[in-house]
């Protein structure tokens, strides 16, 4: 523990040593970080979000599943716009910093910046297109995808199997299911990894070229009529212009296919590292969709979510006492190990859907069908045309870099035409 950090400081700018969410996420354990929070704060510790020119830029971390479930569920409390941060009402944010990009002083018009009547009406336009979906024709063309990804890969080879595998398909399935063909998905792929990667004129320019990828083709489906996730938001009577159509299809290609590629790698990475797991899936005690589930018990591939909440007014958290305009920061990877609703036991995790790693109340995931339905197809196609093997240890696989999403940065493997005996059928 740092000695600096001081334990009664008034306001959360005044607490100094402040653990970052990005040393959480990418150590070996974040449990023993969540751990060691919980011990020195309780339930709600203060953490550094990013530092930018010796600028530490603060948060509330809320850990327990009771006090995350409280904040989800409260809207009027805690809001998603970031006009009510103090950091931006008071301009103490410092130039070119990340969190800037996804917490804007005036809010993009997407229910993911919205509360109450306003987050309603954008996002009944979602919810509705994602039910009209064809989940049969998404299954088939997210195989047919994975089809493509994996002949590229060859009958045999090696390689980062994150690179040639995971992140293509979670992408592609992604932009497939909105609508793009492969080429466009690959363009908007790359555009997703300038914004996350790049410096601020790189992600200037990648923002601009998914929007106008996009608003290309809103004006291709208000012509054609076609049925993908963009033709299903096209004509929705409750958006006001395409610029509506847009933000609300722009957080699909860049946080959900983000989030997919952390579901799809966190999963293989445990088939391919543990025995024990791809053993009772290979004698048929566990589906797949029971080990997709394990997964976001105990590895969620949002460990903390990178949706903030805004405190509007001083109200009481966990026995702490936030401050009108403080940020909060909700730990889903912490509140899904709360020992109050999780146990160690495999057996509690399958079909037990009280996790958070899709949210819940009224900001919750609106695509958790959809996402499985691809994690599934991804996850089994794999594996029932390539036997792959990690090379190395799983301990020196190290995690990415995130204050948000976690996965292995790699996974270092060998494959082959998979044989009759292929390992997870
Ligand atoms: C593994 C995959 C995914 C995970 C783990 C995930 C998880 C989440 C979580 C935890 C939230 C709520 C965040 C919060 O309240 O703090 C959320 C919101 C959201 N998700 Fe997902 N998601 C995934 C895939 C998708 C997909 C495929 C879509 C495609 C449509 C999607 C669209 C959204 C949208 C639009 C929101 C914001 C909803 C709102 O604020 O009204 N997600 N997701």
């Amino acid at each position: 523990m740092n000695p600096q950090t001081t334990r009664h400081a008034a306001t959360l700018e005044e607490h100094s040593g402040l653990t970052s969410l990005t040393e959480i996420t990418s150590s070996p354990d974040p449990q023993a970080h969540y751990a060691r929070l919980r011990a020195q704060w309780g339930e709600v510790a203060p953490v550094e979000i990013e530092r930018k020119d010796d600028v530490v830029v603060p948060a509330w971390l809320v850990l327990g599943h009771a006090e995350n479930c409280h904040v989800m569920r409260s809207e009027m409390d805690y809001s998603r716009n970031a006009a009510n941060w103090r950091w931006n009402r008071e301009n103490l944010l410092p130039a070119g910093t990340a969190i800037g990009t996804f917490a804007p002083p005036a809010p993009r018009p997407t229910s993911f910046y919205h509360d109450g009547p306003e987050r309603e009406r954008l996002r009944a336009p979602l919810d509705d297109a994602l039910a009209a979906l064809d989940e049969r024709a998404v299954r088939d063309q997210t195989r047919y995808m994975c089809e493509r990804v994996i002949e590229r890969m060859g009958d045999s080879g090696s390689g980062d199997l994150v690179k040639v595998y995971s992140r293509p398909v979670g992408f592609l399935a992604m932009t497939t299911t909105l609508g793009f063909d492969l080429e466009t998905g690959a363009r908007l792929m790359a555009d997703s990894a300038a914004v996350v990667s790049g410096d601020g004129e790189q992600v200037a320019n990648a923002q601009a070229s998914t929007a106008a990828i996009v608003m290309e083709h809103i004006g291709q489906r208000r012509k054609d009529g076609g049925q993908d996730l963009i033709g299903h938001l096209v004509g929705h009577p409750n958006f006001a212009h395409d610029g509506e159509i847009a933000t609300s299809a722009i957080v699909p290609v860049s946080a959900a296919a983000i989030f997919l590629t952390a579901w799809i790698t966190q999963t293989l990475h445990q088939l391919l590292a543990d025995r024990e797991l791809s053993a009772r899936m290979s004698g048929g005690r566990l589906t797949l969709d029971g080990t997709l589930d394990q997964v976001l018990w105990r590895r969620s591939p949002i460990a903390q979510s990178p949706a903030l909440r805004y405190a509007r007014n001083d109200v009481q958290l966990g026995g702490r006492s936030i401050r009108k305009g403080d940020a909060l920061v909700l730990a889903i990877a912490a509140a899904n190990a709360d020992p109050a609703v999780h146990t160690d036991d495999l057996w509690d995790e399958v079909d037990n859907r009280s996790h958070l790693s899709w949210g819940t109340g009224p900001h919750a995931c609106p695509a958790p069908r959809l996402a499985r339905l691809i994690a599934r197809t991804a996850v089994d196609h794999l594996l029932r045309h390539r036997d792959v093997q990690l090379t190395v240890p799983e301990s020196s696989l190290p995690a990415a870099a995130s204050p948000w999403v976690r996965h292995a940065e790699r996974l270092p493997v060998t494959w082959q035409r998979a044989t009759d005996r292929g390992a997870f059928r």
